[in-house]
């Protein structure tokens, strides 16, 4: 027995169209931006990417992109970002009709379905697109347009129907629109499904007599119907799902509703998030079942976070993969791995290449890069670890700092398993410890710890008895001291008088 999912591979099979036709060739002037409109980005992807991603979800025969202004960015972005697609460059005669008519010159098949789609309709499914096709082929259309019925159509393609609304007669675009038509609400999304011959032949005739001086491809509709071909429309109720970005109001509108898109998804399969309203997740991030997402989370990227792991309140993480069961506090991480059961911040960076092994541990105020840090390892207080190789088993006193920057290059520090390393080192790279050894606290590590060795440099302390009472006569910390000094030997010379020596040293020292 197939199972559910070969079944609608085999359902998206038998409906894949021949060719999708992208839109893309548009300047976006109400952006107003350097960056052409279609490479902003929702969701971690350029609007672009998200509108490939619903086309190639048909399967189709060929992908092609139509491209015109900022036509090398947007092919450099596509050659980074897409896979199989073909571009077409759209001329100098303006129009969504002449825009599929170059598209269509990069079309190898004679026959089948075409779909036409918008570079800048981030929200559209392959679902949708998929059911679009099985509703125009089983009803041997020749146009199937996907329709919506909205508050405020203003600006839009209306849809012009038969007196009985059954059959679709054509596309008024709104400047060229009686006050008649402007008041129908069912717009043009301008996503359709064309006969692939029909749609060739209907080009070839429209011309730019219009409100515009564009090639209009609505008015491809009047003419199948003209020439006794059958028209048709899907109507969708989600709205969101065919809405293109015009400006940055959209940009910000649309990019949140993908974004509550995405959280329902994740919820759906098993994740808790725990407030949606200030959670935001890319499209392309993993999260595992049963992982819990607290308020004030980022996930961007290719981040993925394994089962059970508790993610929050207050963190972004970009590219990081987290183990099954690790807890990350408000920490910000950047292509980092956390290893399963492990714990990190609160308040730390994991910079690129941080490596943190299985149950270990980057506590509070720690900065991390370029760093293996292996099972069960701990770097828990105020330190800087950077190209660096803990073994397993290790614990780094607070303050530790590698010294990994000289000025001009970067250098290693290699410690090995069980380490013990004191409170406020410095490691200066390059620099080994080996395994099972221990530094003192305040070492300055510049030469190599033995296995097994102890390795410390601080310079041993003296204390210059009375000191206060004589340097700083007449403050508070003198008055202090002396108190103490009275109170704890009443009996004794709180205060002894310096020797010749003691006071040399002093002076020699300030
Ligand atoms: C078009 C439709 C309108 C529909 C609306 C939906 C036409 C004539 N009108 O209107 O019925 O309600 O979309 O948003 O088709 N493009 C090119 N080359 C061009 C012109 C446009 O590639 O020469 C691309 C744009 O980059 C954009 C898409 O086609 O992705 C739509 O262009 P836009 O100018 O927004 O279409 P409208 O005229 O608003
Ligand atoms: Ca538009």
């Amino acid at each position: 027995m197939p199972t559910e999912s070969a079944q609608t591979d085999t359902a998206a099979r038998s409906a894949a169209p021949a060719a999708v036709i992208v839109l893309a060739a548009g300047a976006g002037t109400r952006m107003k931006s350097r960056t052409p409109k279609v490479l902003h980005e929702i969701g971690g992807r350029s609007l672009l990417v998200h509108a490939l991603d619903a086309a190639a979800g048909t399967a189709p025969g060929q992908l092609v992109v139509v491209l015109r202004h900022e036509r090398d960015r947007v092919a450099a972005h596509l050659a980074e970002h897409a896979g199989d697609v073909v571009i077409a460059d759209q001329d100098e005669i303006p129009g969504t009709g002449r825009a599929v008519q170059c598209g269509l010159e990069q079309v190898t098949a004679t026959e089948g379905t075409v779909l036409v789609t918008y570079g800048d309709v981030p929200l559209l499914e392959a679902a949708a697109l998929r059911e679009l096709v099985a509703a125009h082929e089983s009803a041997g259309a020749a146009v199937t347009v996907l329709t919506a019925r909205v508050p405020d159509p203003t600006g839009y393609g209306r849809i012009l129907r038969s007196a009985d609304g059954s059959e679709v007669l054509g596309i008024v675009e709104h400047k060229d629109a009686t006050d008649e038509q402007r008041a129908i609400d069912e717009i043009n999304s301008g996503i359709y499904a064309f006969d692939l011959a029909v749609l060739r032949d209907a080009l070839s005739r429209i011309g730019t007599d219009n409100a515009q001086g564009e090639m209009y491809l609505t008015d491809v509709l009047a003419i199948a119907r003209e020439d006794g071909r059958s028209v048709r429309a899907v109507v969708t109720a989600d709205l969101m799902m065919v809405e293109g970005v015009n400006d940055r109001v959209q940009l910000a509108q649309l990019g949140a509703e993908m974004n509550r898109r995405i959280l329902t998804r994740h919820m759906r399969s098993g994740v808790t998030i725990v407030d949606p309203a200030t959670t935001w997740i890319d499209a392309d991030v993993s999260i595992g079942q049963d992982a819990v997402i607290l308020p004030g989370v980022q996930l961007h990227g290719a981040t993925d976070i394994g089962e059970r792991a508790v993610i929050g309140p207050d963190c972004t993480l970009r590219d990081t993969e987290v183990g099954e069961g690790a807890e990350v506090v408000r920490s910000h991480t950047l292509l980092a791995v956390i290893g399963a059961g492990a714990s990190v911040g609160p308040f730390s960076y994991l910079r690129p290449g941080t490596d943190l092994g299985e149950q270990g541990k980057i506590g509070g105020f720690v900065e991390t890069k370029n760093a293996r840090i292996d099972t069960g390892a701990k770097v828990p207080h105020l330190s800087y670890v950077g190209d660096a190789e803990i073994g397993e088993g290790t614990n780094l006193g607070a303050g530790t700092i590698t010294a990994n920057y000289d000025g001009v290059s970067k250098h290693r520090t290699t410690i090995g398993r069980h380490v013990r390393v004191g409170s406020d080192n410095v490691l200066v790279a390059p620099v080994t410890i080996g395994d099972g050894a221990a530094t003192g606290a305040g070492t300055v590590v510049r030469k190599d710890v033995a296995p097994g060795a102890l390795g410390v440099n601080a310079v041993s302390q003296r204390n210059v008895e009375g000191w206060t009472l004589r340097r700083r006569a007449g403050t508070a910390a003198e008055s202090a001291a002396r108190e103490a000094l009275d109170r704890s030997d009443a009996t004794a010379d709180a205060s002894p008088a310096p020797t010749a020596g003691q006071e040399k040293q002093e002076n020699e020292q300030r």
